[in-house]
């Protein structure tokens, strides 16, 4: 008997069935918890959509659609609540029969604040009669710094939660994850098989940061470092692999997918193994593009936070280069770089410090000027005097200052990397809008030849660096790519 059960034949043949169990008993437990939750959501349905549409004015005639916006931050004021409001107003304007539902977090307040902040923050009027907000209890389980061990994890399984009190309040009947929680999709899908659309402005896991825990590891298996740092990062390794994984089996769930710039796409397409279309963001460039492009004087400016990665000191040092190069620059053809930004704390100020000495040495200090929390109209007053743009930052993922050097009718030049490679100092109408460097004699060549350009030669790239931005990263365009992605599941 004994010899029997030792037998390898009846050994595998126990685990395989022994496997076969629990998977079997997962998948049917897995199947009751979601038949579950799929009934007592479909028990609800017409209630509290009556519910929901009973709190509107809905005066269409046709059946209408409601579209749900999952953005649990909506009353934050910053980029991404851009990209919210006007995508909300734009589906208005073209979907009468559309009704935006937001789920949101920000249970303290009230429709009407948050409509009149919408409209002090970014101008942007929502019609009252056709959103109607939906004030989720459970945000803190996705707040950052709730979790201290694997945040990823979970505070996308939070998520789930808060994408179910969601759903528990209305089921829309396209839902629209404008903040990245993508371990939705695949809530939704199975609970309710509603269409799903996601608006991707950052992976929730980027290839960046799988690569730096890579190279660590290797960096210490290299040195035969075994300790217990090592098993640490193999450890976070596999947590990430693991994860990104997940994250793009998640996204698989989404049936319209649109990110905001390039290096997003790229992102995702690669985790998410599909494809996902471009709809840069509005960029607000309006009053920027009221300066006037004519004769202007003989002025770099970087506007920039004084932030480690900007990299101004590589600014200095072309800028010193090209001075060093063309002695005319320093006094008869006086040419300036004026570093515009703000110190927000110590390190700012130290960083400034650090510039102003390294700005001596350099013996540029006499051309270089430090506009240290200048005010907006400053800035304006400094962009529309100066003729070139300075940015320097390695793999910026877009570089909205490089856009508004652009609609300022400034020449960029740019660091050739990242949004201002792919996305911004771009061909427009097959003719340059600007110049790309990645070293100090590029840098220090294009700035000489961006000051020198005559008056007609400044006036073509400013006017066709101008059209591209404004055309490019318009609400106009915006628009129009969000609401043809939308079409496909409104109509
Ligand atoms: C709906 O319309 C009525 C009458 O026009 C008005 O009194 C009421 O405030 C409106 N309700 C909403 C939610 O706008
Ligand atoms: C809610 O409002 C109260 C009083 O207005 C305030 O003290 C509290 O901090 C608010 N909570 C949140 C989460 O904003
Ligand atoms: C996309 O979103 C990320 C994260 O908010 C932001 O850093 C980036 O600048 C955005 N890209 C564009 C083109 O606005
Ligand atoms: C800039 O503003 C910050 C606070 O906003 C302040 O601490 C700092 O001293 C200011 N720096 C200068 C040079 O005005």
């Amino acid at each position: 008997m004994a010899d029997l059960l030792l037998n390898p034949i009846t050994l595998t043949f126990l685990l395989v069935l022994f496997i076969s169990a629990s998977f079997t008993f997962t998948t049917i437990v897995l199947w009751v918890v979601i038949a579950y939750f799929k009934s007592s959501l479909r028990a609800t349905y017409f209630e509290h959509r009556d519910r929901t549409l009973s709190r509107i004015n809905y005066t269409q005639n046709e059946v209408p659609v409601l579209l749900g916006f999952f953005h649990p931050y909506c009353n934050a004021g910053g980029g991404g609540e851009r990209v919210l409001w006007t995508a909300i107003r734009d589906v208005q304007r073209f979907f009468p029969y559309v009704v935006s539902v937001i789920y949101t977090g920000e249970s303290n307040t009230s429709k009407e604040e948050i409509l009149a902040k919408v409209k002090a923050n970014f101008d942007i009027t929502i019609d009252a009669n056709s959103v109607v907000f939906v004030f989720l209890q459970k945000r803190y389980l996705v707040e950052d710094g709730r979790y201290s061990r694997l945040t990823l994890l979970a505070q996308s399984l939070g998520s789930l939660f808060l994408g179910y009190e969601a759903l528990e309040h209305v089921v829309p009947d396209v839902f629209f994850d404008t903040m990245g929680y993508a371990f939705t999709y695949p809530l939704v899908y199975l609970l309710t098989g509603i269409k799903v659309a996601a608006y991707v402005h950052y992976p929730t896991i980027s290839s960046d940061m799988l690569n730096k825990v890579k190279a660590k590891t290797s960096a210490l298996r290299e040195q035969k470092v075994y300790g217990k740092s090592t098993i640490w990062n193999m450890g976070k390794l596999i947590y990430y692999r693991l994860f990104a994984k997940i994250y793009g089996y998640c996204g698989n769930f989404a049936d319209i997918v649109m990110v905001n710039s390039t290096w997003t796409k790229g992102h995702i397409e690669n985790l998410w193994k599909r494809d996902a279309d471009i709809v840069y963001p509005p960029c607000d460039t309006e009053r920027f593009s009221e300066l006037a492009i004519k004769e202007r004087e003989r002025i770099i400016v970087s506007v920039a936070q004084f932030r480690p990665e900007k990299d101004h000191m590589l600014q200095l040092q072309s800028f010193a280069k090209l001075l060093n190069d063309n002695p005319a620059f320093r006094e008869e053809k006086e040419t300036k770089l004026v570093l515009i930004g703000s110190a927000r704390n110590e390190g700012d100020e130290k960083r400034i410090q650090s510039l102003r000495l390294a700005a001596k040495e350099l013996k540029i200090e006499d051309n270089v000027v430090f506009e240290i929390n200048a005010s907006f109209s400053k800035l304006l007053d400094w962009m529309g005097r100066a003729k070139v743009g300075l940015h320097t930052m390695w793999n910026e993922h877009f570089g909205i200052g490089v856009v508004e050097y652009m609609a300022a009718g400034l020449i960029p030049v740019a660091h050739k990397s990242g949004g201002p490679l792919m996305d911004i100092v771009t061909e427009y109408n097959n003719k340059p809008t600007g110049y790309l460097a990645d070293n100090v004699n590029d840098f220090a060549a294009h700035l000489k030849t961006a000051i020198e350009l005559s008056p007609g030669e400044y006036n073509d790239i400013a006017v066709n660096a101008r059209a591209s931005v404004c055309d490019k990263f318009s609400e106009l365009v915006f628009g129009d790519g969000v609401l043809r992605s939308l079409r496909r599941c409104l109509t």
